[in-house]
């Protein structure tokens, strides 16, 4: 093929595709199969890859990012990124046309939107190509998030029909129901944090600095405010209209409404109708619909006079305190959870509610059997707002914060500034010790995963196991035979584990195995507090042994990329506590890896926690030299497509089963440049 016959391929392939992902993300209605759209994304891809320099910027390959960035770069605001007058009563929207009328000399025409619960950007677009995509950030500056925002396949990245020459078009990203449910659950499973609302996952994608990352998850975008010179209507309503022709997404459920009845019907509709959306909305915006009379009305130093926003109040309910208990997790850390008289909210029974720390409980001024309201917000565990003060039985006490730790009896310590209280007694403390066995055999860490689904607890119970070197000098005499009912839980039938032949053999090969389990996993696994996968792998390649870090003084820790104050005072404390010193030398006489072997010295740390299918063939590189390549890369090969496959590295001849699944799973695929890009980018 010629470059100018390939030239012509590609821009055909290119609308095409462009096509099809907006027939798919902004219309729902998908006109080809996904094979064939994968068939023609992955002949662009080839092509793209012959061609390097017919590769543009706004190619639909782009798509599945992989481009790296180190920070964000401010940008300036062209136009202020306001906020809008919130408004929680009818009366207040009464307020709000009032007003408005007093200033205008025609009858105002008003638009009513849903208030989508995201993240607010802005997106600008000249000679109908994305330029940049900004966040509201402080209103007149933010952070240029375009390389993660060009992963989201309902913005469209080339526009078509008649746009203005230049115009910015303001929406919100979201993180739709079903993928946000998904994420959490793959984070529990990796031992992460689960994100308390999709308004917090789509912050925190937005925010990642790897765009194949963001490429994997599901975000989506509507958009609702368009600013410009030219814009094409003097109506606010016909310019969305005119948008959604240029591609992009604008939501259905828009309204004209002609006075306050009409608006307060819409709020009600969808105070009931967000039931069965499949994102967050948590309000309605009402704008006035004329340009001409946005201008007249103006703004305050926060906000447009012409706009406002109804938010529809979280749910509520009244509940009587029944108790307080305490949870120790495996740092030591202590949590009060509020135990409830069972109450319908939202559609599921709460029984317990999050109280974070006692500041929190002296805050709301809560005692038992006090009548308490519960709210649920996007938070997936309730939260106790406040207490019915009128209610207040006249014998009730004030809660004292306990002093000393419900599991262990040890007192409790609190560290000036910090909000939680501790339980410093780590050795003893069961809670403590169970959740360091859990989290050495995690799969992040150890990997064993034949102890996982609480094994390790029966283990622990059965005393079997104390500390994680205990786990090196089992045996199957001693494993044989064991038994134990799980009793039922809210979610969980009571079961019965037995360990029979089979399993006990599995358990023994998997804590066998862990014995090949590279220096900086280890290094994890052993729960170094503020250590966590990333900053092990930076201090093992950085001190590449154990000892090392042991004598490792607090300025030479410091002094390594990557590593703060908070991390090098908590290595130092782990070091200097003879246990810890002595477990290490336990753990070493039994064979871990505390020491990084030649083989293992990454070149970057840039593919770390990356799970890559090599697949087809390569011009440059053999399949073997790639897949070292990963490795010493940080990254991990793996021969096939599942769900938590991060890449896919494609060269020619990529079997088709292979790309429908990657299609499917939303796996990126990139090609042998934007790989050398990202392990080049990062070499030390
Ligand atoms: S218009 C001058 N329309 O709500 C501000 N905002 O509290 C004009 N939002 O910053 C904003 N849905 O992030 C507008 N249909 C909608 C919206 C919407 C959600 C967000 C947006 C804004 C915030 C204001």
């Amino acid at each position: 093929m010629t470059t100018e016959e390939a030239k012509i391929r590609i821009e055909d392939l290119s609308r095409k595709i462009d096509e099809h992902n907006y027939n798919y993300y902004v219309l729902s209605q998908p006109i080809i199969s996904d094979y064939d759209f994968d068939v023609k994304l992955k002949e662009l891809i080839d092509l793209e890859t012959k061609f390097p320099k017919l590769k543009k910027a706004d190619s639909p390959t782009q798509r599945v990012g992989g481009e790296i960035t180190k920070e964000f770069k401010q940008v300036t605001h062209k136009y202020r990124m306001l906020s809008l007058g919130n408004t929680y009563s009818e009366d207040e929207i009464i307020d709000f046309d009032q007003r408005i009328r007093k200033i205008l000399t025609d009858d105002p025409e008003y638009v009513c939107e849903l208030k989508y619960d995201g993240v607010a950007i802005g997106l600008t677009y000249v000679d109908g190509l994305l330029l940049n995509a900004v966040t509201r950030g402080d209103g007149i500056q933010g952070d240029d998030v375009t390389t993660n925002v060009k992963t989201i396949k309902s913005i469209p990245l080339k526009l078509h029909g008649k746009y203005p020459k230049e115009f910015e078009i303001r929406g919100e990203i979201f993180y739709p129901h079903q993928g946000f449910e998904n994420l959490n659950t793959e984070r529990l499973e990796i031992g992460e944090q689960a994100f308390a609302n999709p308004r917090n996952a789509a912050s925190g994608t937005l925010k990642m600095l790897d765009s194949g990352e963001v490429a994997n998850r599901p975000l989506d975008c509507y958009l609702y405010l368009l600013y410009g010179d030219n814009l094409p209507h003097l109506n606010h309503y016909d310019n969305l209209q005119a948008a959604k022709k240029w591609g992009f997404k604008i939501s259905n459920n828009v309204a004209i409404c002609k006075n306050t009845d009409e608006i307060i019907e819409f709020i009600h509709d969808w105070d009931t109708a967000r039931k069965s959306l499949s994102f967050d909305i948590d309000g309605v915006v009402i704008k006035v619909n004329s340009s001409q009379q946005q201008k007249v009305l103006g703004f305050t130093a926060k906000s447009p006079r012409w706009a406002i926003s109804y938010k529809f109040k979280a749910e509520r309910v009244l509940s009587e305190l029944i108790s307080i208990t305490y949870q120790v997790g495996r740092t030591g850390a202590i949590t009060p959870v509020a135990n409830l008289h069972p109450i319908l909210l939202g559609g599921t029974i709460v029984k317990r509610a999050s109280l974070h720390n006692s500041d929190i409980i002296e805050q709301i001024d809560i005692r038992i059997g006090d009548q308490v309201y519960v709210e649920k917000g996007g938070e997936i565990i309730p939260k106790i707002v406040s207490t019915n003060l009128a209610k207040r039985k006249k014998e009730s006490i004030p809660i004292k914060y306990i002093t000393h730790c419900p599991e262990c009896g040890h007192e409790l310590y609190r560290n000036e500034g910090e909000a939680n209280h501790y339980c410093l007694n780590d050795a003893q403390c069961p809670p403590q010790i169970k959740g360091r066995l859990e989290h050495f055999i995690s799969r992040k860490a150890m990997n064993i995963d034949s102890l996982g689904e609480g094994k390790i607890e029966i283990l622990y119970d059965q005393k079997l196991v104390r500390n994680i070197d205990d786990l090196y000098s089992l045996n199957y005499e001693t494993l044989l035979g064991i038994e134990k009912i799980i009793p039922a839980t809210e979610d969980k039938k009571q079961r019965k584990v037995s360990f029979k032949d089979k399993t006990t053999r599995n358990i023994l090969s998997g804590i066998k195995k862990s014995k090949d389990i590279p220096f900086e996993k280890v290094l994890f696994a052993i729960g170094i507090r503020f250590v966590g996968g990333t900053v092990a792998n930076i201090l093992a390649q950085h001190f590449k042994d154990i000892d090392k870090i042991k004598m490792a003084s607090y300025d030479e820790l410091i002094s390594t990329d990557g590593i703060g104050d908070k991390i090098a005072n908590s290595v130092i404390d782990y070091f200097s506590k003879e246990e810890n010193i002595a477990l290490i030398e336990r753990l070493k006489l039994r064979g871990l890896r505390f020491i990084l072997e030649q083989s293992e010295e990454n070149i970057t740390t840039y593919l770390e926690g990356k799970s890559i299918v090599v697949s087809g063939k390569f011009n440059d590189y053999s399949r073997d030299q790639l897949k070292e390549l990963v490795t010493k890369n940080g990254g991990k090969n793996i021969s096939s497509i599942s769900k938590n496959t991060h890449y896919i590295l494609a060269g020619e001849n990529m079997g088709p089963v292979k790309l429908t699944k990657a299609n499917k799973l939303h796996i990126p695929i990139i090609n042998i440049e934007t790989f050398e890009e990202m392990i080049h980018k990062k070499r030390r």
